[in-house]
């Protein structure tokens, strides 16, 4: 779980280096799984930055995030093969059911959804992967069923 104490201590270890930005975010991710709001006043103090400074650099990496992640992670693949293959219209259809956008997680947290450019399952498309298990010729029911089977 966050803790403001202790992402002030990673903050004053990592604000002497040049750049610290990156590598204080990156440390604050990997500790708790997301920089919470509370980091950006405590990163901007110590570097001398602004608020927005700090927030822009979070939202640019997608590689950051805001919130907790969901307990599943599902990649939906948005290279050119499975385009083909009508998965813009179902990735539309997918994060309507959802109700997140990409890089996004829905309301109960069961779900984070992020884009991904070939799984390597291009004749099968649209693709995707559920915690890592490939799914090929998705479909928004398939993808439901495979987060239900998830669940537990
Ligand atoms: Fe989607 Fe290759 S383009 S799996």
């Amino acid at each position: 779980a966050w803790s403001a104490a202790r992402a002030a201590g990673i903050v004053t270890e990592h604000a002497h280096l040049e750049g610290a930005t990156l590598p204080i975010l990156h440390a604050l991710q990997d500790t708790f799984g997301y920089v919470d709001a509370e980091a950006v006043p405590l990163i901007a103090d110590a570097l001398n930055l602004s608020r927005a400074e700090v927030h822009g650099c979070i939202s640019f990496y997608h590689d950051f995030r805001a919130a907790p992640a969901g307990r599943h992670e599902v990649k939906l693949c948005r290279a050119e093969a499975c385009q083909a293959q009508g998965s813009e219209a179902l990735h539309r259809e997918i994060l309507g059911r959802l109700g997140c956008g990409w890089h996004g997680t829905t309301a109960d947290g069961a779900a984070t959804v992020e884009p991904v450019y070939c799984l390597g399952l291009c004749a099968n498309g649209p693709a995707a992967l559920v915690d890592g298990e490939p799914i090929a010729r998705l479909t928004a029911d398939s993808l439901e069923a495979a987060l239900t089977e998830h669940r537990q």
